[in-house]
């Protein structure tokens, strides 16, 4: 399962990219907005540093407007996908944007039905929000799992990328689903190494190395 990173921050973006964990970046609106940054600047900078997909939102909503928007965020890089709502006005900019080989990540998918049409619209990625069906008491795990089976029925093209991953669980979950990719907020990461017994243990072994003296190098 393919890794990005959901955030705008460049200074932890920099620091993780060190791991060759990351296969890419997602941002949204919200998250450019709490990095304080220049959007096209801080896409630019992004595409820098990571050679995988970096999602870049559109701010329109009507056809035209969205289509441009995407031309232009399409141009920083070629690995820039471009992210469009999951509306009937985004669905057709995406579209458009396919046929021009564009790479498009159809966000804020909510249902089956919208992935369907995300997929007939040739998008790239499609970006189901697990946390916020399970803040409204729905099983957001159970949209991958749906859109997994759904895609592979027809054999659709378009990446399952979970996105609005909360913790641990959710990136488990996911990758027990088949989704093709999690997008994960930075706190998250740590949350996927980190284990009490893996602490123990190498607490343990490195004080039964210490008491034989010997050195390695
Ligand atoms: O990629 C979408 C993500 O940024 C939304 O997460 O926690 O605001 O639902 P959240």
């Amino acid at each position: 399962m393919k890794l990005f990173l959901d955030t705008a921050e460049i200074r932890v973006l920099r620091e993780l990219a060190e791991t060759g964990l990351i296969d890419g970046v997602t941002t949204n609106p919200s998250l450019i907005a709490k990095s304080g940054r220049d959007f096209l600047a801080t896409i630019a900078e992004i595409c820098e540093l990571f050679e995988g997909p970096v999602s870049a939102e559109v701010a329109a909503s009507d056809f035209e407007t969205m289509l441009k928007e995407g031309e232009k965020l399409a141009a920083i890089a070629d690995h820039v996908a471009v992210k469009v709502p999951l509306t009937r006005e985004g669905l057709r900019t995406c579209a458009a944007l396919a046929d021009k080989g564009v790479m498009v990540n159809v966000t804020l998918c909510f249902s089956v039905n919208q992935a369907l049409l995300a997929a007939k619209a040739g998008a790239s990625f499609i970006s189901p929000f697990v946390g916020r069906l399970d803040d409204q008491g729905a099983d957001g795990m159970q949209l991958i799992r749906d859109i997994r089976e759904v895609y592979d029925n027809y054999a659709f093209g378009t990446e399952v990328l979970a996105a609005s991953i909360r913790n641990g669980a959710h990136v488990r979950d996911a990758a027990l689903a088949g989704a093709d990719c999690a997008t994960i907020p930075p706190n998250v990461f740590a949350d996927l190494y980190q284990h009490p017994l893996t602490d123990k243990g190498l607490e343990i072994f490195a004080r039964d190395w210490a008491a034989t003296g010997q050195k390695i190098l």
